[in-house]
């Protein structure tokens, strides 16, 4: 007996002339009452939205500590469901977003692999996808198509009853919320010099499929001065696409195989592993690519500022003796999710103002 139906193909009308439109119009699709409405790309935050997320994020952090804090937050939401639909492996993008629901009040649920969802009939996931929306206000997907929540979000707007995506990663694609939370990290480790502006950023590793790498970079637009450096092998190297943009926005970059030369020049390392999850070519897969890890002996080649980050999971990109140097800010970067996640959420609600009214 056949385990599981093919999957339903379905053909919306209007879809392929969106998706042929550059982001910039594109983006006016997840926009209502001029504020964000649907997450999806990173080309979406600009500089004021990003600093007013950081600040938000920080009043957040700040009510949490108390009880009576987190009583008010908690009080600000409780009318609000949220479906958590996660058909990609996650532990830190999947429990952050629900703690972040939770602090703000939010009932969740989730789904966590295709397999017991209606999808195993052979449902599409566009029609899964507006089932939820008959029964929460929110949903926050990962799964592992490029383009997923795009054209989810679409879709659902062009129903009588649409509710609000949060891209929570879509394939080798585009993970917005993570690039929201490294920007955090990256500007509270540099709050005593200035901020990110003027900053050197080394992004190491898989820069050819990590989502992660590829949403920062289109973030750099926002700030001043702000050059990168692209360390990966070859096969691994950055997309073009990425790169026009960078040359478009004139923000510098370099790219390189010796991570050891660059590494007293740059002030934040940002680490990430292979995604063999997308691989094809099992040679290249079996390598782990030593010589871009980040070894304790490196320790000493660093700028004494220099900001450590990786979005994890790691493997071996970083030796874990290193977690115990001030300067390894992924532990952190880890809890900033949460708190930036709780304030895209409040603010995507609308509930912000109270948030920035109850610290002013
Ligand atoms: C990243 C992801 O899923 O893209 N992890 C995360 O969301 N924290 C990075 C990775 O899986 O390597």
């Amino acid at each position: 007996m056949e385990k599981y139906a093919a999957q339903t193909q379905q053909e919306f009308e209007g879809w392929e002339e969106f998706i042929s439109k550059p982001v910039d119009e594109k983006v006016q699709n997840f926009i209502r009452q001029n504020r964000i409405y649907d997450v999806i790309y990173a080309q979406q935050f600009d500089r004021s939205f990003l600093d007013y997320l950081c600040s938000l994020a920080d009043s957040i952090r700040l009510l949490a500590k108390t009880k009576v804090g987190q009583s008010k937050l908690r009080h600000l939401l409780p009318h609000k469901r949220a479906m958590l639909y996660f058909v990609q492996p996650s532990t830190r993008t999947f429990l952050s977003f629900q703690n972040a629901c939770h602090i703000l009040g939010i009932t969740t649920s989730e789904i966590r692999g295709t397999s017991t969802s209606s999808e195993v009939k052979g449902e599409s996931p566009e029609d899964t996808i507006r089932t939820f929306a008959s029964y929460v206000d929110l949903i926050i997907s990962r799964h592992p198509e490029a383009g997923f929540a795009e054209k989810t979000a679409w879709v659902l707007n062009q129903t009588d009853h649409p509710v609000p995506v949060l891209n929570g990663g879509s394939g080798p694609d585009q993970h917005p919320t993570q690039a929201l939370l490294d920007i955090y990290t990256l500007e509270r480790e540099f709050r005593t010099i200035g901020g990110l502006d003027g900053k050197k950023i080394a992004m190491v590793g898989d820069l050819k499929r990590g989502r992660t790498v590829r949403s920062l970079s289109y973030l750099m637009k926002n700030y001043q001065d702000v050059e990168l450096v692209y360390v990966a092998p070859e096969i691994f190297r950055m997309k073009d696409d990425i790169k026009e943009f960078l040359s478009k926005h004139d923000i510098p970059f370099k790219e390189t195989e010796d991570f050891e030369s660059i590494m007293p020049e740059v002030d934040a390392i940002y680490m990430t592993r292979i995604q063999n999850e997308y691989g094809s070519d099992p040679t290249s897969e079996a390598e782990t690519y030593p010589q871009f890890h980040l070894k304790t002996s490196h320790l000493s080649l660093i700028q004494t500022h220099c900001a450590i980050l990786h979005p994890l999971p790691r493997r071996y990109e970083i030796d874990i003796r290193i977690d115990k140097d001030p300067r390894a800010a992924y532990w952190r970067q880890e809890r900033c999710g949460m708190w930036i996640r709780a304030a895209l959420i409040s603010y995507i609600f609308g509930v912000d103002g109270e948030i920035m009214n109850e610290l002013s």
